[in-house]
């Protein structure tokens, strides 16, 4: 079987939580032996939200350290900033030029982020155009993400489309690799697990953490299953085992969701411990990002090359 490419991103906007672990991070993770994976940092996507330039440092270089801590092998793959390679602005910009407003403006995101009142800023609006630069310039195959990033895969394929229809065949069409069990992963109040939403379980969370988050799961008090406890809870043992498990402690809140911490507790204290030895060494990982960041350039400059040959404004 030939080898494929694959890309995903996070922002640099908080904590990653195991929403993001199981959604995305982990799929690209298990990829690395077989496939060329591409891990981004997507820094200019942060700032439609994040404007605060030592936030935006630490972290950057905290989900770096995640990263590394998680099992990435820079011998392997490639793990890179969005911002140390600005053939992705430029293309983005391209892209703006042959995209309807009224294309975006089906948006859910866009629709989503509007209607809770968050300040729209324009990079807001074009966020996904930056998202399919961000993908079309590696020829990529498949796209692992949450099923939030859905329709923007979507829009990435259809901006290749227009694209090569307009100018002549250029790029690959996408295609979004959402595993089914862990496409939305609820938080501690049963809606997606989300930063802006408050109600997340952090991957790399201390044991007191994990603990206070579990225990401010929601439950109903009509007895029987605590749905949020046992939806989260599947995670990280086979469905068949914590039915048999939540039947028998049926109505028993405290002993599920000690249960829950202990699981927890044990998935993630030997992530914790490899993240602090990674991060007695910062700027061995930010060399490791700044190779990964030249590398990605060379492959993203070479198509914007051809990029700029297909528009007309290679003159010289
Ligand atoms: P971001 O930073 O919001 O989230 C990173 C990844 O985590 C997934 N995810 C979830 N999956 C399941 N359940 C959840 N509760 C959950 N919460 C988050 C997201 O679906 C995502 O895959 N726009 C992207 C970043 C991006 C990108 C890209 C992704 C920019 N350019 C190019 C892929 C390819 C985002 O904001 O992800």
């Amino acid at each position: 079987m030939s080898k494929k490419v694959l890309l995903s991103g996070i922002q640099p906007s908080g904590k990653p939580h195991i929403g993001n672990y199981f959604g995305m991070m982990k799929q690209l993770i298990s990829q690395q032996n077989d496939n060329d994976v591409y891990f981004m940092i997507v820094d200019y996507h942060a700032m439609t939200s994040l404007k605060n330039s030592k936030i935006m440092k630490e972290n950057i270089i905290a989900v770096l350290i995640d990263y590394l801590a998680l099992g990435l092998d820079p011998k392997k793959s490639i793990v890179f900033k969005q911002s140390d390679v600005s053939e992705h602005t430029e293309l983005a910009w391209i892209f703006d030029t042959i995209t309807p407003m009224a294309y975006l403006e089906r948006s859910v995101a866009y629709k989503d982020a509007r209607d809770n009142g968050k300040d729209m800023n324009v990079g807001l609006f074009n966020y996904p155009l930056l998202m399919a630069a961000d993908i079309l310039l590696y020829d990529v195959d498949i796209v692992p993400v949450g099923q939030d990033q859905k329709q923007h895969i979507e829009i990435a394929r259809d901006t290749a489309e227009k694209f090569n229809n307009t100018f002549g065949q250029t790029f690959k069409l996408p295609k979004e690799m959402i595993m089914e069990e862990v496409a939305v992963v609820p938080g501690t109040d049963g809606r997606k697990m989300s930063k802006s939403y408050g109600n997340t379980i952090p991957l790399f969370a201390e044991y007191e953490e994990i603990k206070s988050s579990v225990m401010s799961i929601v439950t109903d008090s009509s007895g029987g299953i605590p749905e949020n406890v046992f939806a989260i809870h599947k995670l990280l043992r086979p469905e068949e085992e914590l039915k048999k498990i939540y039947e028998e402690k049926a109505g028993k809140y405290k002993e599920l969701k000690e249960l829950l911490i202990e699981d927890l507790e044990k998935f993630i204290a030997p992530l914790r411990e490899k993240r602090k030895e990674y991060e007695k060494d910062i700027d061995g990982a930010l060399a490791i990002l700044n190779a990964g960041g030249e590398r990605a350039k060379a492959v993203a400059s070479a198509k914007m090359k051809e990029v700029r040959e297909k528009i007309g404004v290679d003159v010289y």
